[in-house]
């Protein structure tokens, strides 16, 4: 068994381009970004589509953030030779399944979803009540189950999209994957992989029924991953028949949920464009310097010699993410006594934000000044993305009947 190797791991995410990258994105996204994509096989993805859904009327945003926030991806490290970058309308693969799942999908399941009407109270000035706006979580499922996604990185708001994929992945395989013989073709599939094979998978299959081995059901996983000589629908039926009753076409996926780095804005709220508290990855540096010296401090500190408290003021929050304990003390103990004033304070902060940004900005450039780079190695990571998507696509049609000639 020791030659059994772990399933591939694949993370899929997307972001939408509605807007400059900042702060909050590097901190609470990309760094994650650039952790997993040493550890996973992983797919990154521009969400034009996603960002119609509410910016339906104003179609320049797109074409005017798509490439920029791609190079705002490259500028902090995401890397086209360990990641698959692409943007979601080249891959059309997504638009077919999200029709194909629609057919299977209940009402319901979408105008239960929390962010449909959260959403829309949200974004009052915009008229989200539309078929593509209610859709969203669905297409969304459709990105996730055309890569068969193991692992999908989400922040917290995102979970209920997550759970919607793997009930609409759960349902599809329950409708189409289930064959009037399936015990029968699944025990012939698994006498294909060998003797010694079947005899291993039939152990593991019955210590994760029998005893819930998570670990048997992981290591079955993998010995059928390797398994070179079965068909795709043998190798579906073996992964379904060790925990139910039909093929597992579309996996369910899971959630990695992305630890809640809340990068703070400006004035304290969670750093968002919809604050306009926001510290762009390519600002100028005297910008950047202009808006840390003017942010808000602890109201109390009128004057200089008025003691404050850090609790009470958004330039802590940022001393907590980049300022060491040494300088935190500093901090502490200088602004409950007046004995700092608060550009003092202020300093290591804007020093630290210009550190971090510093290479950002110069990577950027680069790529900036080679556009035809950037727009190639996209067109590299839309084909890689399209032949996984034509894959799934090809047994979802097949499985759903529309394979005849
Ligand atoms: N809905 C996500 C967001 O607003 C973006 C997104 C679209 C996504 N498709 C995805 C994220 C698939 C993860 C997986 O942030
Ligand atoms: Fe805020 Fe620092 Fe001023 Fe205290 S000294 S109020 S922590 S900026």
């Amino acid at each position: 068994m020791a030659n059994v190797i772990a399933r591939p791991r694949r993370v899929l995410s997307g972001m939408r381009p509605t807007g400059k990258l900042h702060l909050g994105h590097y901190h609470g996204v990309l760094k994650n970004w650039v952790r997993l994509q040493s550890e996973y096989e992983c797919f990154f993805f521009v969400a034009d589509w996603h960002a119609l859904t509410t910016h339906y009327e104003d179609p320049g945003v797109i074409a005017e953030n798509v490439w920029e926030m791609v190079i705002d991806w490259l500028a902090c490290g995401v890397n086209p030779n360990l990641a698959h970058l692409f943007i979601q309308s080249r891959v059309p693969e997504h638009a077919e399944l999200h029709l194909l799942l629609s057919m299977v999908t209940p009402l319901g399941w979408l105008e239960r979803v929390p962010t449909f009407k959260d959403q829309q109270l949200q974004l009052r000035d915009r008229d989200l009540a539309t078929y593509g706006f209610l859709g969203y979580p669905l297409l969304q499922s459709a990105d996730v189950l055309i890569y068969k996604a193991t692992d999908v990185p989400v922040g917290e708001d995102q979970v209920a999209h997550l759970e919607l994929t793997r009930e609409v992945a759960r349902r599809f395989n329950h409708i189409y994957g289930v064959e009037p013989d399936f015990a029968e073709k699944a025990e012939e599939a698994a006498r294909k992989m060998g003797k010694k094979n079947a005899r291993l998978y039939f152990d593991l299959r019955r210590r994760y029924q029998e005893r819930g081995e998570r670990e048997a059901l992981e290591v079955a996983h993998a010995l059928l991953e390797e398994q070179a000589n079965i068909t795709m629908a043998d190798r579906e039926r073996l992964f379904g028949y060790l925990d139910g009753s039909s093929r597992e076409i579309l996996p369910e996926p899971e959630v990695l949920l992305t630890p809640a780095a809340k990068m703070p804005g400006l004035d304290g709220r969670k750093m968002s464009k919809s604050y306009s508290n926001t510290i762009g990855l390519r600002e100028p540096p005297e910008e950047v310097e202009r808006k840390l010296r003017t942010m808000p401090t602890d109201p109390a500190r009128v004057r200089r010699i008025d003691p404050g408290n850090p609790e009470k003021c958004p330039v802590w929050e940022f001393h907590r993410i980049y300022s060491d304990d040494k300088t935190r003390e500093w901090v502490w103990q200088g602004c409950t006594t007046a004995g700092i004033g608060c550009l003092d304070c202020k300093r290591p902060i804007i020093d630290a934000v210009e550190a971090e940004l510093a290479p950002i900005r110069a990577h950027a450039l680069e790529y900036q000044e080679d556009p035809e780079r950037v727009r190639t190695l996209i067109a590299e990571g839309c084909e890689a993305a399209r032949d996984e998507a034509r894959e799934t696509l090809a047994e979802v049609r097949a499985a759903m009947g529309l394979d005849y000639r």
